[in-house]
């Protein structure tokens, strides 16, 4: 079991939501946090609870290296800042596929490339992504969110498989796929069937426990363990599994919705 006691935990987009949910559960287990966010608002309110913050934009690879620049060694990075534009593919405007991309996917391939190498000299660490469980099954109304969360899964395997491959077996990775959760970020849609909100306090401890365990994944609710099993069926029997729990509804003010 991983110690986090005294350890160092870097959180993208940590300032708020699942981040900074997972922020005090790490800081339960005695580890010092550190917080890169956009949101100075909301930093400024970490900052008062005792926790390191600094406004980042991560999805900027050069000033992602300027912070990487001024931290100590960091035991732990959790990959997690996150936008969501809603809307079909056709719906969005080129801005808000780019900002999609830049902070889902692009931010937590800076992040890596900045941390990684010290981890690698100490021959210890812990990977984090906050993925979704749209990262593991394509939804209708976010497909640009969903690619970004699909890239996600297979950035953190193929990075740990360069890890392992490499000899570096102190190098932990976990990666979260969780349903929707209540922190705002998807204020309109109407979970599937037998997904049920997540609460970030909850998740965050589940999270935690993993990273200690070295579990690679934390998909949750269960029905999100079952993913796979969905994606085995024949096409038809899946297209109608996902009508029938409304995972093809979820995402509301969409023209998926209104289709
Ligand atoms: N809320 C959900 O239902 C849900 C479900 C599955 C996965 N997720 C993922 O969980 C993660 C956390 O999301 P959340 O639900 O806590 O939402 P949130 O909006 O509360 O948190 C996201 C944070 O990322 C920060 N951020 C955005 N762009 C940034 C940038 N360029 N640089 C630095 N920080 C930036 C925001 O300021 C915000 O504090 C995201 O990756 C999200 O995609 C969320």
């Amino acid at each position: 079991m991983l110690d986090l006691n005294g350890k160092t935990a870097l959180i993208t987009g940590g300032a708020g939501g699942l981040g900074l949910a997972t922020a005090r559960a790490f800081a339960r287990e005695g580890a010092t946090i550190v917080l890169w966010d956009l949101d100075q608002a909301r930093g400024e309110k970490a900052l008062a609870e005792g926790f390191r913050f600094k406004a980042v934009d991560v999805a900027d690879p050069a000033a992602v290296r300027a912070a990487a620049a001024e931290l100590g060694p960091v035991d732990v990075l959790m990959n997690n800042a996150g936008v969501h534009t809603p809307g079909d593919l056709l719906e969005a405007n080129d801005g808000e596929v780019m900002r999609q991309l830049g902070v889902n996917l692009g931010s937590y391939v800076w992040c890596a490339r900045a941390i990684l190498p010290g981890m690698i000299e100490r021959g210890s660490g812990h990977l984090v992504y906050t993925a979704s469980a749209a990262g593991l099954l394509g939804v209708p109304g976010m497909a640009v969110y969903s690619a970004t969360k699909h890239a996600v899964v297979g950035l953190a395997e193929s990075v740990r498989m360069e890890l392992r491959r490499a000899g570096h077996r102190g190098i932990g990775t976990t990666i979260v796929c969780p349903s929707f959760i209540d922190t705002g970020m998807f204020p309109d849609n109407k979970p599937p069937l037998f997904t049920p909100w997540l609460k970030p306090e909850a998740l965050a401890e589940k999270i935690v426990a993993a990273v200690k365990a070295d579990r690679l994944y934390v998909s949750e609710p269960a029905m999100v363990k079952l993913i796979p099993l969905l994606k085995a069926l024949p096409r038809p029997v899946a297209d109608a599994l996902c009508a029938l729990t409304g995972m093809d509804r979820s995402l509301r003010g969409t023209s998926s919705k209104k289709a």
